[in-house]
């Protein structure tokens, strides 16, 4: 399959921390530039805080994909969904990774970091990354839904929260 190296958004909370530093070295070493929102440390954080930040900057564009990692990652796909033009993905397999990638074209990938082990991990990035959307009908279907948000409180409350 063919390398994408469209530059990525990675953030965490404490319980996705770990996780995320593993993540982090193998996208380094896949020559992907990939910026990183936080957390920075094992401390206990507010997850929405790390969310907010990846979430926004795949919103407005300024990255095309994002990875979110807390303790399910239930939270963070809570958070992420509210975002226009975000469809974040919660794949702790491999099945909803490529189908995540093929029918929802997802562009932010999520995952728990006290439900998945870094081999696992491991392979669900690589996947995510490699697998292209299928497009045709379910572009369509996405396009019913996404920017749903514009109309709604999303735009106006993160704005103060950045
Ligand atoms: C933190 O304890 C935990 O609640 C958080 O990481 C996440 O799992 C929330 O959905």
């Amino acid at each position: 399959m063919s390398e994408n190296k469209t530059p990525i958004i990675i953030g965490s909370d404490h319980a996705g921390y770990p996780l995320k530093e593993k993540i982090k070295e193998h996208i380094i070493e896949t020559g992907i530039e990939i910026e990183d929102a936080g957390t920075y440390a094992q401390d206990s954080v507010d997850y929405p805080d790390f969310g907010i930040k990846v979430a926004h900057a795949v919103s407005i564009g300024k990255f095309k994909r994002g990875i979110l990692l807390c303790g399910t990652g239930i939270g963070m796909s809570m958070v992420s969904n509210r975002f226009p033009h975000v469809r974040a993905a919660l794949c702790n397999d491999l099945f909803s990774t490529i189908m995540s990638r093929r029918h929802n074209n997802s562009n932010i990938l999520v995952m728990g970091g006290r439900i998945i082990g870094e081999a696992l991990a491991m392979e669900i990035v690589k996947l995510w990354l490699e697998t292209p959307f299928d497009g045709e009908r379910h572009q369509l279907r996405i396009e019913k839904f996404d920017g749903i948000n514009n109309i709604g409180i999303c735009g106006s409350s993160f704005k103060k929260t950045l």
